[in-house]
Parts: structure tokens; C-alpha cells; sequence
């Protein structure tokens, strides 16, 4: 019987960590990190997404802002208010929630947000840094799904991972992550022809599809962790991963639940991630007043 990797305590563990850490980075920089989440249009998973991101930021003691823009706003007037966000030295973090309307071009959306303040690390200078080994600002829910297989004690060194899906949020860059954890990735998705014999080589399975049961007991290798990515609503309305859990529950070693994964452990890696951010900023401008002062030192040495 598989062992449940219960996201949601670890997520908890995270950020109590995180709450502790908030009076002494306010004690030495002045003020706390903050989030700004953008959120354009009603979508109901979206809003529902943002609330939980916001909470979270709130819950640990960040300052977290939500703007909620009209479904028609321009591509204009969206990339000029990450402009303003970009310039303002107050705001660490900035989150444009996906999807986006269609008229809005969501590369370019990505691409004007400040790479220092990208917090889902989906900027193309991050991503770059991600693929050249460099760690920048690493996407919140692959950053996730390592502390997820990590917290099982299983080391992640020379197995065999096989991923599902290869989307730019979690498919593509989980599959890098675990190659530089030393894993033997296998990356498969909707053209694959053999799905089930490459996840029957799995130790560790990624899957993030948003299909229902599209991973049944018999395509699981005895003992492997299994991390499902996959969040649907079915038919009864219950939300659902991409595993069919209970028989998994059966075969695998290790298996996160769907809700209480993943989930958490990505808004906890975007409190991480906002943290980091707030840092090199705060580090940044502590660095620039010292510099002032020496300037302002010598000069003044010189005139007496
Ligand atoms: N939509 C679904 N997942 C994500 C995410 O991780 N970040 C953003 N910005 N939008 C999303």
C-alpha cells in the first residue's frame, strides 16, 4: 500500500518557517516582501487560484495585492501597468495569472514582466538560465514537485523519471530539474506511442495532463513515487488528478493525492520564490546606500 505524501503539511511546515523568518527581514530591511497578483477577466478556476496564492502571501506576513483587470483590457494598457510595476522598488514579486484573454499575447505579457521580479520563473531570460544549469527563479510547481520526492527520503539520483505532458509550466522544466538531480528522464506526451511501457520504467512518474484516470494501476512500476500534476473536475464534480488513485494507491510506493499534493507545495515555492526575489532586491539597495556613503565619505575627506 502506497504511502500518501501529504502536500499540504509539508506546504504548512514551509511557510510557519517562513512566518518566523518575516520580523527580522522587516527588523533589517525596512518593510516585508511583497506580491502583486494580476488577475485579467472572471475565470473561476483563475480566481479561485489567485484567492489561494493571496492568503498564502498574507498568511506568512508578505504584503500581497490583487489587481483585477476587465476582460477587455489592451495589450497596452496591461504591459504599461507592468511598467509602472517594474519601476516601483516596493514590489518584489509580480504575477500575471494564466490563462489570459486571447487578445492579449501572452508571450509578450511574460516578457515585459522585470526578470527579477518574475516570480513564476516563466520569463525567457529565467527559462534560459533554468536549461544552462543556473537556478535563477525556478517555475513554482516543478520547484514543488522536487521538495514533493524529496520529502519521501527516495533519492532521485541515477533513477529512471518519466514525465507526462511537456508544457512550459510543468512538463518542460520539471524534466530539467530532475536531470539535474541525476535522474534518467523520459519525457512523453500525446504523440507518444508506447505510454504505458515507458511509464512501467518509471521509479519516479510526473504526470501533468488534466485528464482523468489517464494513468491506470497496471501502467505503474511497483514501489515508484508517483506525483500527479493533474487537477479536473469530473463528472460528479469532485476534483480529480490524472492517477486513478485508490488502485495506484495498490501498486506505487509513494503517491500524492489530488487535492493536497501539489498544489500546495506550488503557492508555497511562490512564497519562496517572492522571498528570494525580495532579497536580492532589498540586498541590492542596502549594497547601493553603502555605496552612496563611501562616495559621500570620501568626498567629503577630500574637501577638508
Ligand atoms: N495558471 C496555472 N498555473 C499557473 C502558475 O503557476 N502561474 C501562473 N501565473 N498562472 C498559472
Amino acid at each position: 500500500m502506497a504511502q500518501i505524501i501529504d502536500g499540504k503539511a509539508l506546504a504548512t511546515r514551509i511557510k510557519e518557517k517562513m512566518s518566523t523568518q518575516m520580523p527580522n527581514l522587516e527588523a533589517k530591511y525596512g518593510r516585508r516582501p511583497s506580491l502583486y497578483i494580476i488577475l485579467v477577466g472572471n475565470d473561476e478556476g483563475s480566481q479561485r487560484y489567485v484567492k489561494h496564492k493571496l492568503a498564502a502571501a498574507a498568511s506568512v506576513g508578505m504584503d500581497s495585492r490583487l489587481i483585477a483587470l476587465e476582460p477587455t483590457i489592451t495589450e497596452k494598457e496591461l504591459l504599461d501597468l507592468i511598467h509602472v510595476l517594474n519601476e516601483d522598488p516596493l514590489v518584489d514579486g509580480i504575477l500575471v495569472q494564466l490563462p489570459i484573454p486571447k487578445h492579449l499575447n501572452e508571450y509578450h505579457i511574460i516578457q515585459a514582466i522585470d526578470k527579477g521580479k518574475d516570480v513564476d520563473g516563466f520569463h525567457p531570460l529565467n527559462v534560459g538560465e533554468l536549461w544552462q544549469g543556473m537556478h535563477g527563479i525556478v517555475p513554482c510547481t516543478p520547484k514543488g514537485i522536487v521538495q514533493l520526492i524529496m520529502s519521501t527520503g527516495v533519492t532521485i539520483d541515477g533513477k529512471t523519471a518519466v514525465v507526462v505532458g511537456r508544457s512550459n509550466i510543468v512538463g518542460k522544466p520539471v524534466a530539467k530539474i530532475l536531470l539535474d538531480e541525476n535522474a534518467t528522464v523520459i519525457m512523453t506526451h500525446t504523440h507518444t506511442k508506447d505510454l504505458k511501457a515507458m511509464t512501467l520504467l518509471a521509479d519516479i512518474l510526473v504526470v501533468a495532463v488534466g485528464k482523468e484516470k489517464l494513468i491506470t494501476a497496471d501502467m505503474i512500476k511497483p514501489g515508484a513515487v508517483v506525483i500527479d500534476v493533474g487537477i479536473t473536475r469530473n463528472a460528479e464534480g469532485k476534483l480529480v488528478g490524472d492517477v486513478d488513485f485508490d488502485a495506484a494507491c495498490e501498486v506505487a510506493g509513494y503517491i500524492t493525492p489530488v487535492p493536497g499534493g501539489v498544489g500546495p507545495l506550488t503557492i508555497a515555492m511562490l512564497l519562496k520564490n517572492t522571498m528570494e526575489c525580495f532579497l536580492n532586491h532589498a540586498e541590492a539597495s542596502t549594497n547601493v546606500s553603502k555605496l552612496w556613503s563611501k562616495i559621500i565619505e570620501s568626498r567629503i575627506g577630500t574637501d577638508k
